[in-house]
């Protein structure tokens, strides 16, 4: 194949979410690549892992590779902002981890983090030990209530963490791609086939013209609609990602009328770890108020969702999806014990659910937390497609996309130790839906059980 061909891209992204759009933008803008982004509903749709404004940007993590990942991902997030002149994409707030440094969760450990930032030689963070410290810190007294009734509570303070504008992110991207005379942005595309029988090129198939695209490599980034990608290989791919969903539903809390505006928005973002009770699992998160919304701040309960999907996901629209009222009046209890400055009554309108897919591996030891980055083992698309799916990854969107277009075009990455965790041959292949999930699915999991096994998956 000539490489002038006019009509052959270099790279065909499928799936033009955050990280689909990433992956994009450093294969046309940073590498100038030829490429074309499928997306199957409209671009800034909110059908994916992570409507509305805010996600999470932090450092600290008890897996080292994925505290290595998130300094280099802060690295690219700020290189990425000077890029596209938008210093809002990540709001460095700070990040707060605070409770009981016991308390072993999905999103991690209070003393594993600290081990980690102090081998990688992070300077940027303080340590807080016992209720007085932290309740006589005036940075916390927004939530240090929440420590009341722990007897030795820790606060792990990192510079490094804030908010991500995930809109600006989004929008951003997606200006400069369609800038950059590089790439192509197609819409309402489902992908219908994925020819890779041909060893030259790979050719997509969708119902719009051309109906066929040609092109040397593929990044999927689907989300969690991954198996219906892989459904439309040819030859067939028949393995399945062992894609467990879940749905986490937040809400906003109103500022209450006794306290000032003002200091909603020097909040850092935080974390609350406490030992499970009863049904609730006792983890807290949360955001300081935005820009546009200087009275209201969201806070959520984590790792909990009334409803298990996996392999066949048909996404309800964002306003459809059942949302976990169990998880929003715990919330609301907690924000009532340790909020001040919030008012605890919950406001319907103000309610979301995001998707969160993990890769769930049949290896015990498995520590990839969920997440896939690889190419697809097929001996015939000889390293030509290469997929990222699973995880909770806002954070390593600039990172991740550097590191799909290396693997796409390069076919290797400079991250190849940090992502080896996330390998595909890991145990997360299945062939059909495995007896164990059938049997999760009919009988619904307690919340604390749904914790145990994300933990599982969160090493
Ligand atoms: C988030 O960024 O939405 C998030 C952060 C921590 C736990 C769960 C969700």
């Amino acid at each position: 194949m000539a490489a002038s061909d006019p009509e052959l891209y270099d790279v065909i992204v499928v799936g033009g979410g955050p990280m689909g759009l990433s992956a994009a933008y450093q294969c046309a803008v940073k590498l100038g690549k030829r490429v074309m982004i499928i997306e199957q509903y409209k671009f800034g749709n909110t059908y994916g892992s992570s409507p509305g404004f805010s996600r999470q940007f932090r450092i600290c993590y008890s897996e080292r590779y994925l505290c290595q990942l998130a300094i280099e991902s802060s690295k690219e997030w700020d290189k990425l902002m000077l890029e596209l002149n938008d210093s809002s994409l990540l709001d460095k707030t700070g990040c707060l981890w605070f409770g009981d440094a016991t308390v072993e969760s999905g999103e991690g450990n209070i003393d594993k983090a600290v081990k980690n930032l102090k081998e990688l030689g992070v300077a940027d963070y303080e340590l807080l030990e016992g209720k007085e410290a932290i309740q006589n810190d005036k940075r916390f007294s927004f939530i240090s209530n929440a420590v009341k009734d722990i007897d030795n509570p820790k606060a792990l303070y990192t510079v490094d963490g804030g908010t991500i504008n995930v809109p600006a992110v989004i929008e951003g991207l997606y200006k400069m791609l369609k800038c950059s005379g590089k790439a192509v942005l197609v819409e309402n595309a489902p992908v219908k086939r994925i020819d890779y029988s041909d060893v030259d090129e790979v050719r997509v198939w969708i119902d719009q013209q051309p109906q066929c695209i040609r092109t040397k490599k593929v990044i999927l980034t689907p989300g969690s609609y991954v198996n219906n990608v892989l459904s439309a290989l040819t030859p067939a791919f028949t393995e399945k990602i062992n894609l467990i969903i879940y749905l986490w539903s937040s809400t906003y809390f109103k500022r209450s009328p006794s306290s000032p505006a003002a200091s909603m928005k020097t909040w850092p973002i935080w974390f609350f770890f406490g030992q499970p009770k009863e049904n609730d699992l006792n983890l807290y998160y949360g955001f300081p108020s935005e820009k546009k919304r200087p009275d209201y701040a969201r806070v959520g309960s984590a790792f909990t969702s009334s409803e298990r999907f996996d392999f066949k996901f048909d996404p309800p629209d964002v306003s459809d999806r059942p949302l976990d009222q169990d998880a929003l009046c715990f919330t609301s209890g907690f924000v009532k014990k340790s909020m001040p400055s919030l008012s605890s009554k919950l406001l319907p309108e103000e309610h979301s659910t995001c998707i969160a897919g993990f890769a769930e591996s049949s290896d015990k030891d498995d520590d990839g937390v969920g997440f896939v980055l690889d190419f697809l083992p097929e001996a015939c698309s000889n390293k030509r497609i290469v997929l990222f799916t699973g995880g909770w990854g806002m954070k390593f969107v600039p990172v991740i996309g550097k590191i799909l277009a290396a693997l796409a075009i390069e076919g290797k990455t400079e991250y190849s130790q940090l992502i080896k965790p996330w390998n595909i041959n890991r145990g997360v292949l299945v062939k059909e839906r495995s007896t164990t999930i059938m049997a999760q699915q009919s009988v619904k999991p307690t919340r604390l059980q749904q914790a145990a096994m994300f933990q599982k998956w969160a090493g």
